[in-house]
């Protein structure tokens, strides 16, 4: 039996010259933890050609949503970027991932730090309620070089704190602080020199990151995930969950690869 689903594309959304989402059809029997990643691809001369791609669906929908970038040499976004509603796509049937509330120990705050794509398993974990009822604040960092890459910030600003069943507790509780590191924007930096810096936490209003109240989920490139992770456990304390099932005081999605 095959260990991938074949779904069809249900939308697709550009953002910009180098970056697009889209939705497909979901198999019933797909179970996820919202922060999960599934191998996704397309047969390219007979063979599955599959890379990771973290769901930014939340697992109570019925459809499947993804984030991508598009290299123009990429063996897979070349093409993905193509796609085209009604198309097929081979989606593997074993969600996984490391990005996993439950291997977070109790907390104040939930930080989210992501750049470029890594913001995708946080478009799921923002819109699950449970999320909401673990901490008091969660913040959401996204870091990018320019400002077109923001991807989903309104929907974060204006589609979440309208939701009806969580909106009151995403106005209530989730910080957005978007961060551009090549151009004029109202919050500029690295999320790590932000952090040194403690820049972040005046401009958020909260004390700087300590392992008594805070945890961390980080996705983002490998450079930005040893710089961040050096940085939490080093500077301020946290530690690092080992593996799945043993909590922590911050995770670390690793499945990132050129795609
Ligand atoms: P910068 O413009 O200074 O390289 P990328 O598209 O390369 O993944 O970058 C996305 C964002 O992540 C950019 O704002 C980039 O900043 C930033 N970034 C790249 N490397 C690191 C790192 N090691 N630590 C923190 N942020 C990083």
């Amino acid at each position: 039996m095959s260990n991938l689903n074949t779904e069809q594309v249900l939308s697709v959304h550009h953002w910009n010259d180098s970056l697009f989402s889209f939705k497909t059809t979901r198999s019933p029997g797909l179970r996820f933890a919202n922060g999960q990643f599934v191998m996704i691809g397309l047969q390219v001369e007979d063979r599955p050609l599959m890379r990771a791609y973290s769901i930014a669906s939340p697992n109570y929908e019925e459809y499947l949503e993804f984030f991508s970038i598009k290299v123009p040499n990429g063996p897979l976004t070349s093409r993905l970027q193509h796609l085209q509603v009604g198309d097929s796509i081979q989606i593997s049937k074993k969600p996984t991932g490391t990005l996993l509330v439950d291997d977070l120990l109790p907390g104040k705050h939930l930080y989210l730090l992501g750049t470029g794509t890594g913001l995708a398993p946080y478009i799921s974990l923002i819109q699950d309620p449970d999320v909401y009822e673990r901490y008091e604040k969660v913040i959401l960092v996204h870091g990018v070089r320019y400002a077109n890459e923001l991807a989903y910030a309104d929907f974060i600003t204006q589609e979440l704190p309208n939701n009806e069943f969580f909106g009151e507790l995403a106005r209530e509780k989730l910080i957005y602080y978007p961060t551009v590191t090549r151009e004029q924007f109202k919050n500029q930096g690295r999320i790590t020199e932000l952090m040194r810096s403690g820049k972040l936490f005046s401009d958020i209003g909260l004390p700087p990151i300590n392992p008594q109240d805070d945890r961390a989920m980080l996705c983002g490139s490998p450079a930005m995930l040893d710089d961040l992770s050096v940085m939490l456990s080093e500077d301020f304390g946290l530690r690092v969950s080992p593996r799945v099932g043993e909590p922590a005081d911050f995770v670390i999605e690793r499945a990132f690869v050129e795609k």
